[in-house]
């Protein structure tokens, strides 16, 4: 059934959630399985399809949210300014006011002078708070203003504007880390304890932030990282993000579990030399794997990613407590046993091989000339064995904290990791990757001034992705690479390859408890944890 955009967002109702409902049919939701068995690429897109279409039946705002809520800009409420279609913003969200404008006690001229617009000033001092609730029709709320792309001037933005416009389930999924939440947290803290020694009086006129990974040139020294499940946010999904990397020239890490099917996103390339890399979660279908491995080198990928932090899933609580439960008519035709009580993180991940080791490495290695690249490592004595396995780079990665907790912050393991590898002389034709709690370029340049090649953004780039879609991602790589060219120019240095240790003061690094000024943006974004809440079991 097709609707209008304006008719899609009268149906949203309180909390952003639609009202009225575009049933999502159990036949449409097994077709959407059948459908992935097809066009996806392999087990990984099979499971990752049948949980979309699973979310999107218990719950379809899941998909169609975040295209309705996602409208609400104040360029779009602005044309709302008539009699009979009328919207006012109050307090950063959007109404409804059509068919209460007859009704209104303070009459219909104030109404119509500000609609399309922000009321607030006007009408926070003449109403009692609960002036709204009293009034209005909870399905009168149409969603939270979202801010133009062009009022979104760093990373953390993205991550605000989508906290408010994603359904919960969806947010919960990307938010999500282990356990506490420590690691997550310490990622992005550790760069906290990371300062500056600059070189000042050098020319810093032309600035280069060109790099080359593995050998291929790329425009700025970081990449976007694997992550599932991208069209919870966006209905485009990962091809949205395929198609802003490329316009900016940033390469882009398929998930195993991406939402979209493999050649999807690989079809979804803006230019023949767009890069794309691969990243594999071993099945325990070999002989799939394979399969998996052979496909990603034809269609072009120039890296192969094996994540081997994840043998089995973090317990990542935000999520478990979304849990779907299982839905006996769309199971009829699935005999697995995956446990969809946990949370989709848990029933995703269910045919990763818990029983993967080294010794597969080699036989990975035989099977593609791509560069092969271990994701996931976490101590240098592993580095050195990805090195002896015939790998060409590690990801230093705790999974965006989403695995072991308490892993140490990838950058504190990077500044151990490269002084061991120099010393054996392996810095130079081994690259170093690092992820995890990068929001600015200056968390860029001290990953680089200590050796990475290069640093990954997880959740970064699917929060921009869920509010703005390609555009959003575009603006993501611009804002990246616009600080990353300011503050090498403030550091003294024009180009990658001089980024030196030397420009660093690690003296706090390794020292957890230092006090340095609080990240008050990042802070503010971060939900903390909440306990159990006393109420009735479900049936
Ligand atoms: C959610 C929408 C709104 C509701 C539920 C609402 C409700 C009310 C109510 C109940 C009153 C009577 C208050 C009283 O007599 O004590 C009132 C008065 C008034 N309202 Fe609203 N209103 C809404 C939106 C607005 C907006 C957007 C504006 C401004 C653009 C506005 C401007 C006024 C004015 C000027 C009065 C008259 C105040 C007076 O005479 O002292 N209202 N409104
Ligand atoms: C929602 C989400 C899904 C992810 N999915 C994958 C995945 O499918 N494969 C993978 O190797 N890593 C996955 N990751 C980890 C990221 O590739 C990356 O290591 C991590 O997000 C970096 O941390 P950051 O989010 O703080 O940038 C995922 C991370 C998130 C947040």
């Amino acid at each position: 059934m097709f609707r209008s955009a304006a008719q899609r967002l009268r149906s949203v109702g309180k909390n952003g959630r639609l009202t009225r409902l575009v049933h999502t049919t159990r036949a449409q939701a097994k077709m959407s399985i059948r459908n992935a068995t097809i066009i996806g690429f392999g087990a990984g897109a099979i499971t990752s399809a049948y949980y979309l279409s699973q979310l999107q039946q218990q719950s379809p705002i899941l998909l169609e949210s975040p295209s309705v809520i996602g409208e609400l800009t104040p360029e779009v409420v602005s044309k709302h300014n008539k009699r009979d279609d009328l919207w006012i913003v109050l307090n950063g969200k959007v109404y409804d006011l059509t068919d209460f404008l007859p009704n209104h006690p303070g009459g219909q001229k104030v109404l119509l002078k500000l609609a399309g617009k922000d009321a607030s000033k006007i009408f926070n001092p003449i109403h009692p708070p609960d002036a709204i609730e009293k009034f209005l029709p909870p399905e009168k709320y149409l969603g939270p203003l979202k801010p133009p792309l062009s009022q979104i001037i760093n990373l953390h933005d993205f991550e605000t504007v989508a906290r408010q416009i994603l359904p919960p389930a969806a947010l919960a999924y990307y938010s999500s880390a282990a356990d506490d939440e420590v690691s997550l947290r310490e990622n992005h803290n550790a760069y906290h304890r990371i300062f500056f020694n600059p070189k000042i009086l050098v020319d810093v006129k032309e600035v280069d932030i060109t790099t080359e990974f593995f050998g291929n040139k790329t425009s700025a020294p970081f990449y976007a990282s694997a992550t599932a499940l991208a069209k919870l946010g966006h209905p485009d999904g990962e091809l949205s993000i395929a198609r802003g990397c490329g316009k900016e020239d940033i390469v882009q890490m398929i998930s195993t579990l991406a939402s979209c099917s493999f050649d999807e996103i690989a079809d979804a390339r803006v230019k023949d030399d767009q890069q794309q890399w691969f990243q594999l979660y071993v099945n325990s279908d070999r002989k799939l794997m394979e399969k998996q491995v052979k496909h990603a080198e034809e269609r072009g990928m120039k890296g192969l990613f094996i994540t081997v932090d994840a043998p089995s899933l973090g317990r990542r609580e935000k999520d478990m407590k979304m849990k779907f439960d299982d839905d006996a008519d769309v199971l009829e035709d699935s005999d697995d046993n995956i446990d969809r009580s946990q949370g989709a993180s848990r029933a995703l991940s269910s045919f990763i091989d818990p029983s993967l080791s080294w010794k597969d490495i080699g036989h990975i290695r035989s099977l593609t000339k791509m560069p092969i690249v271990i994701k996931g490592v976490q101590r240098k004595e592993d580095v050195l064995l990805a090195v002896d396995h015939g790998c060409q780079g590690v990801v230093l990665s705790n999974h965006g904290g989403r695995q072991l907790d308490f892993s140490r912050a990838p950058v504190e393991v990077l500044a151990e990791v490269m002084p061991e590898l120099r010393a054996k002389g392996l810095d130079k034709n081994f690259e170093v990757y690092v992820d995890g709690g990068i929001r600015r370029g200056t968390d860029v340049l001290k990953a680089l001034c200590l050796g990475a090649k290069g640093v990954g953004l997880g959740r970064v780039f699917l929060y921009a992705n869920s509010a703005y879609g390609e555009n959003g991602v575009r603006k993501a790589c611009q804002l990246l690479k616009d600080e990353l060219e300011m503050n090498m120019r403030l550091l003294g240095v024009t180009k990658i390859e001089d980024l030196k240790p030397e420009l660093l003061d690690l003296r706090s690094l390794p020292n957890r408890t230092v006090a340095v000024a609080q990240d008050n943006l990042y802070s503010n974004n971060y939900q903390p944890m909440t306990s159990v809440e006393f109420k009735p079991e479900q049936d």
